[in-house]
C-alpha cells in the first residue's frame, strides 16, 4: 500500500471550493464539508510529477492536444471498457458541464424538450432551461431500496397531443447519468438498451454523462452507452473525464466522445469562440492519469469500498432512522432521511446546525429528492467517523 489514504491533509487556505467557503455556504465554519464531488486525497504522485515537469518548461502558450493525449483516451476506453473508439471521435472540453450545455444548444431550439431522470445532478437543469428548452422529467422509481428507470414514463414523454390530436414530439434529447449522481446506480447493459431504444425510436439523441464511470464498488463493470451497438454509437454523445476518478476537477479537462460525424461537426461549430479547449496543464494531467494512474486508482477503490462498508454498517447499527441507498458507483451516498419526519428546510438546518455536517440537500436534485441528503464519502476514515458520530448524537437528541 504505497498510498496513504488515511492521512488527513489540510486543504484550507488554498481557495478550495469544498473547505474554504464553508462559512458562506453553510452559515457556520464548524461543519465538516461533505458536499461538492471532489476527494480529500492528494492526487497520484505520477500526475504531480508530470505537472511539475511541464511547469518547469516555462512556455505556456497556445496548446493543442498531441497524439499522446488522444492516444491515452483511446487506449483507456479499450483497456477499461473494451470499447474501440477512433481518435477523431474525441473532442476535448474544459469540463463535462460546459459540454452538456453545448450539446443541448446544438440539439434543440427554444421550446424543445429534453428528458432527464430526477433526482439528478443539479447542473443538468440549467443546461436545459438556460437556452429556452423545457425539462421533460421522468422521475426514477425507488423500488425496494434500489432506483430504477421508468421506461413507460419515458415513452409517454414522447407522446405529445394538441387536444385529442397527436403532434410531433418536441423531445430532442435524453440525458443519462451513468453512474447516476446522486443515487449511485450503475445502469447495466439491459437498462441502457431499454432506454436507448426508446430514444432511437423517437429520434432523440442520448447525451450520456459517464464522468463517474471508473469509480465503481466491488463487482460492478461499466458499459459505455455508445459501446452497445453501432446504432447507439451514432445516436449519442458520451462525456468522459479523468476529473472525478483522479481528483482533477480544478484542471478542467474532459473528453467528449462523439462517433457520429455530423453531430461532431455540429458540436464543434456550436462551441466555436465560446467553449475553449482545456488548458495545457489539463492535458498533461489527463494523459498522466490515464497512462500511469492505475495503481493509485486500484488502491483508492479499495479505500472507498472500506469507507462505504463502514458507512453502511454505521447507519444500520447506530442510526437506523436514516437509510443508506447502497451505491454501485461514485463516492456519493444518498441518505434517505424521511423517517426523521422533517421538511426540507428543517432537515437542512438539522444537518448544519445540530449535526454540523455539510451535505448537498436532496431537494436540490429535483423531484424525488425531498427528505434525502447526499454525502460525499471520499475522505480519510477518521473524518468520516467524526461526521457519523456527529449525526448519531444529533439524531439521538431528537
Ligand atoms: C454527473 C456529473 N457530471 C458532471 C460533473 C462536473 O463535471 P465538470 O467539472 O467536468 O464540469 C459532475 C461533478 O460532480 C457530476 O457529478
Amino acid at each position: 500500500m504505497p498510498y496513504n489514504f488515511d492521512r488527513v491533509c489540510d486543504r484550507r487556505n488554498t481557495d478550495c471550493a469544498k473547505w474554504d467557503f464553508v462559512q458562506s455556504i453553510f452559515g457556520r465554519d464548524d461543519v465538516i464539508p461533505m458536499w461538492v464531488a471532489d476527494m480529500d486525497f492528494p492526487v497520484a504522485p505520477q500526475i504531480v510529477e508530470a505537472l511539475i515537469k511541464r511547469a518547469e518548461h516555462p512556455f505556456y502558450g497556445y496548446t493543442s492536444p498531441g497524439p499522446g493525449v488522444i492516444e491515452a483516451v483511446v487506449e483507456r476506453m479499450k483497456r477499461k471498457f473494451n470499447w474501440t473508439i477512433k481518435p477523431e471521435w474525441v473532442v476535448f472540453t474544459p469540463g463535462v458541464v460546459p459540454a452538456l450545455n453545448a450539446a443541448i444548444r446544438m440539439l434543440t431550439h427554444p421550446g424543445d424538450e429534453v428528458i432527464l431522470q430526477e433526482p439528478v445532478y443539479y447542473p443538468f437543469f440549467p443546461a436545459i432551461t438556460s437556452g429556452g428548452c423545457r425539462i421533460a422529467s421522468n422521475e426514477l422509481r425507488l423500488v425496494n431500496g434500489r432506483y430504477e428507470m421508468d421506461y413507460e414514463g419515458m415513452e409517454k414523454l414522447f407522446q405529445s397531443k394538441a387536444g385529442m390530436t397527436p403532434v410531433p414530439s418536441r423531445v430532442k434529447a435524453v440525458m443519462l447519468c451513468n453512474p447516476h449522481n446522486p443515487v449511485g446506480r450503475l445502469w447495466n447493459r439491459e437498462e441502457l438498451i431499454a432506454a436507448g431504444e426508446i430514444a432511437l425510436r423517437h429520434g432523440a439523441v442520448v447525451i450520456s454523462d459517464e464522468i463517474h464511470c471508473e469509480l465503481l464498488f466491488k463487482g460492478y463493470r461499466h458499459t459505455p452507452f455508445a459501446s452497445i451497438s453501432e446504432e447507439f454509437a451514432q445516436n449519442s454523445i458520451v462525456c468522459m473525464a479523468p476529473s472525478k476518478t483522479f481528483n482533477l476537477a480544478g484542471l478542467e479537462a474532459s473528453s467528449i466522445i462523439i462517433p457520429n460525424r455530423n453531430l461532431r461537426r455540429e458540436f464543434s461549430r456550436i462551441r466555436e469562440g465560446i467553449l475553449p479547449a482545456p488548458n495545457l496543464f489539463g492535458y498533461t494531467a489527463l494523459e498522466a492519469a490515464y497512462r500511469f494512474g492505475d495503481e493509485w486508482l486500484d488502491e483508492l477503490l479499495e479505500y472507498l469500498q472500506g469507507n462505504l462498508d463502514f458507512v453502511l454498517q454505521y447507519f444500520a447499527g447506530k442510526i437506523p432512522r436514516i437509510k443508506v441507498v447502497k451505491p454501485e458507483g461514485t463516492y456519493l451516498v444518498w441518505l434517505d432521511c424521511r423517517d426523521l419526519g422533517m421538511d426540507d428546510m428543517a432537515l437542512r438546518a438539522f444537518m448544519r446546525e445540530q449535526a454540523r455536517v455539510g451535505f448537498d440537500d436532496g431537494f436540490l436534485f429535483g423531484s424525488g429528492g425531498s427528505g434525502f441528503e447526499r454525502m460525499n464519502i471520499a475522505c480519510p476514515r477518521t473524518i468520516l467517523e467524526e461526521a457519523l458520530n456527529r449525526i448519531e448524537s444529533a439524531v439521538n437528541s431528537l
